[in-house]
């Protein structure tokens, strides 16, 4: 099995110190991040694509984590969890309405005050692919990185707001925190 997530390692403390114990691994994978949480006493949920998770059906992790579901049994679940992991699946989902139907079904299972810890890969403004190269959407390379203002565009509108970032060589990594009830936002 490999190393969890940069970030998941990293902040992992962060939300044992605010009790963000129940947590869903939101493009599970291999189950790296589910994984390491399990072993470091969080409930974990997982979650991926219906084809991943039945690769996912005699896989030895299983029997560390609470739940492994299929994102179409998650779209119509509340799970309620502290927090979501979403490490490098944001930037490969490529359509729009995709990208709105993961953060809303993230939002959806997420209790109010939980948070979001979002790693995606970043693009380097040193090394622009193409001098063409001016929206990132049309240009196969650079629609597969964020940075933290694109998240935040994308986030905000889901009543998520950003609490910490960092970058490293070709990650940023982010957590954000949904708002609590009183200030609840439509999508
Ligand atoms: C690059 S892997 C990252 C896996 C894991 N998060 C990690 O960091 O090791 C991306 C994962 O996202 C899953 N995925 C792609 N689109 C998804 C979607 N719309 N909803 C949930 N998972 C998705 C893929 O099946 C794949 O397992």
């Amino acid at each position: 099995m490999s190393r969890a997530a940069e970030s998941v390692r990293r902040y992992s403390s962060f939300f044992k110190k605010q009790k963000a114990l129940d947590v869903l691994d939101y493009g599970t994978g291999t189950m790296r991040n589910a994984l390491f949480m399990a072993d470091n006493g969080f409930r974990v949920f997982a979650a991926d694509l219906p084809e991943q998770v039945e690769k996912l059906r005699n896989c030895p992790a299983l029997l560390h984590v609470e739940r492994l579901l299929a994102t179409d049994e998650l779209t119509n679940s509340s799970l309620n969890v502290d927090l979501v992991l979403s490490t490098y699946v944001f930037n490969i989902i490529m359509n729009q309405e995709e990208r709105h139907h993961y953060l809303k079904t993230a939002v959806a299972n997420l209790k109010a005050g939980g948070y979001l810890l979002m790693e995606v890969r970043c693009r380097r403004p040193e090394t622009a692919c193409d001098v063409a190269c001016s929206d990132y959407f049309g240009c196969a390379e650079c629609a597969k990185t964020l940075t933290h203002g694109e998240l935040d565009m994308l986030l905000n509108p889901f009543g998520l707001k950003r609490i910490s970032h960092y970058y490293r060589s070709h990650a940023v990594a982010a957590i954000y925190q949904r708002a609590h009830a009183e200030e609840h936002v439509r999508i």
